[in-house]
């Protein structure tokens, strides 16, 4: 027992190695075509180290929501394996669940509830959520300057930036060894933005939490992240620490930005979200 402890804390945070999952899209168009298959993930391998922020950076439909769904143990992969502290992500779902905590736009909350209340729900699920919860609260939200008056009104009065906040919010509560962070970012207007990022250094500088984080923003991959996995296709077509790529991919010795490795390795630019550039709002 003792050397499989030992085991354990050696290991990675993550371990994934060839991961496929599928879907079946119903047929479109007038004539009902038959169902097609979708390979959202195809043999993905990676590993995330215990106590880093790893960026899985790629366009719309990569593969990235699928990819922490899985580890979320929300999907069941098809094919190779996947772990998080060890625990199998398919057999030792309840394991899993116990050490991560997923923060996505799609968040689930009780919509009538108020975030307060939500984050009550959660914390106590955790076993924690007792004296002294309320102002850790409140000072996770004043950071993210949430109003406080927001905090028990029903969440459904609240806008996706303010829902994504006590996303947020909620996940530090509950202590999760690992945090699953599908786009913490998007669609958030620049100052939340930038104030979500502020606080997921925070965390890597407070809490040696590790963080596992979608993205589809370069400038984000590289401010926020210890290493990247460059995800297109379902495939992961590169990885590793932002410096480590841009030096790999340097052309005439000048050194590649990350927007360079990523039309090197894929072919085809990240497009960027005309909705999200700073000027637009
Ligand atoms: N539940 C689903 N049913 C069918 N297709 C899906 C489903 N979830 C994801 N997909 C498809 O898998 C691919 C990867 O999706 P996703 O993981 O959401 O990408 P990303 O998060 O990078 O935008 C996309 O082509 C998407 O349409
Ligand atoms: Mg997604």
């Amino acid at each position: 027992m003792l050397v499989r402890a030992v085991d354990q804390v050696n290991k990675a945070a993550v371990e994934m190695c060839g991961i496929t999952k599928r879907f079946q899209v119903s047929g479109r168009g007038l004539r009902r075509r038959p169902p097609v298959e979708k390979l959202a993930l195809d043999h993905v391998s990676l590993e995330v180290a215990t106590g880093e922020i790893t960026g899985v950076l790629g366009a719309n439909g990569s593969g990235k929501s699928t990819l922490i769904r899985v580890l979320a143990t929300l999907l069941t992969p098809d094919e190779g394996k996947a772990s998080v502290f060890g625990y199998d992500v398919v057999r030792q779902a309840a394991a899993v669940r116990r050490h991560i905590n997923r923060v996505s736009v799609e968040a689930a909350f009780f919509k009538e509830m108020s975030p307060w209340e939500n984050i009550l729900y959660a914390a106590r699920l955790y076993g924690s959520g007792g004296a002294g919860t309320r102002t850790r609260v409140e000072a996770v939200l004043d950071r993210l300057e949430l109003p406080r008056e927001t905090l028990d009104r029903p969440m459904k009065q609240l806008s996706r930036g303010q829902q994504q906040k006590v996303a947020i919010a909620r996940s530090f509560l509950t202590s999760p060894s690992l945090l699953l962070m599908d786009e913490p970012t998007t669609g958030l207007d620049p100052r939340s933005r930038r104030e979500v990022q502020d606080l997921v250094n925070v965390v890597r500088a407070e809490r040696a939490a590790t963080v596992l984080l979608s993205t589809h923003d370069l400038a984000e991959a590289e401010a926020l992240c210890d290493r990247v996995v460059i995800l297109d296709e379902g495939r992961v077509l590169a990885e590793g620490t932002p410096q480590d790529l841009c030096r790999e991919y340097a052309t005439d010795g000048q050194p590649a930005t990350l927007e360079d490795v990523f039309l090197r390795v894929s072919g085809k630019r990240l497009e960027e979200d005309v909705e999200e550039e700073e000027a637009g709002s």
